[in-house]
């Protein structure tokens, strides 16, 4: 798909069919997210997928069976896969420690870093895995782990010291139900016209 089609075309998913993703495609969606770029190349980045009976347990933990049957996304829980992004801050210490990166004072501690690059790095990789699931055709939804992290990340085996991205939901659009999200239907912001505006050319 030509790029500014995808990128017009992407919208969120939140209803998806049984069938499962096939194992080349998730693999080529996995290899483009992991080819973003990075603050010092730390790759400071994990996703656990989670794939077809697996997805259960990302479920158990955060909508009990007493919710779920109440739950607006019915089409959701059918996702195939799952994956959960962990962003790894203490990647980014190690590596701006290292010789090279030392002088940059970043190397002892998270607070002296204006930007959490490795927020920004795993939300380059997320995006990117978007994207990718996308132009295979795919559709998915990309939301928050909220109050349920720590649970996931102790189910999941994530190390305790990783921060918690999100989770995007992957698998077949489900056509008959293209319901969107309360939010979605808000305007975008424009690009230069008028206070609301995206952009601010020479200042704000
Ligand atoms: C950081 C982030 C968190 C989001 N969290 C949720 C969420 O928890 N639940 C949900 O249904 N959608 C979530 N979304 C999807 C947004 O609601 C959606 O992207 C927005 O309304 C615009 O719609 P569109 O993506 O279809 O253009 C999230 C999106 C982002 C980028």
């Amino acid at each position: 798909m030509d790029f500014s089609e995808l990128i017009r075309k992407r919208r969120m998913t939140r209803s998806f069919l049984v069938d499962p993703v096939p194992v080349e495609k998730l693999d080529r969606v996995l290899d483009s997210a992991r080819r973003v770029p990075s603050a010092g190349n730390t790759q400071g980045f994990d996703f656990v997928v989670l794939e077809g009976f697996e997805t259960s347990v990302y479920w158990d933990v955060t909508l009990p069976p007493e919710r779920r049957e109440k739950f607006r996304w019915q089409g959701l829980l059918r996702a195939p896969v799952l994956v959960t992004i962990w962003a790894d801050a203490g990647a980014y210490l190690k590596r701006y420690g290292q010789e090279d990166k030392a002088h940059s004072g970043l190397g002892n501690d998270v607070g002296a870093w204006a930007t959490p690059y490795w927020i920004v790095d795993s939300s380059f990789a997320a995006m990117a895995m978007q994207l990718a699931a996308i132009d295979e055709g795919l559709g998915v939804l990309f939301f928050g782990m909220f109050d349920h992290s720590s649970e996931l990340a102790e189910a999941l085996g994530v190390p305790g010291d990783r921060m918690p991205i999100g989770t995007i939901a992957m698998g077949w659009p489900d056509d008959a139900d293209k319901t969107m999200g309360r939010s979605a239907s808000m305007e975008r912001r424009p690009l230069e016209d008028g206070t609301e505006s995206v952009v601010h050319r020479g200042q704000w």
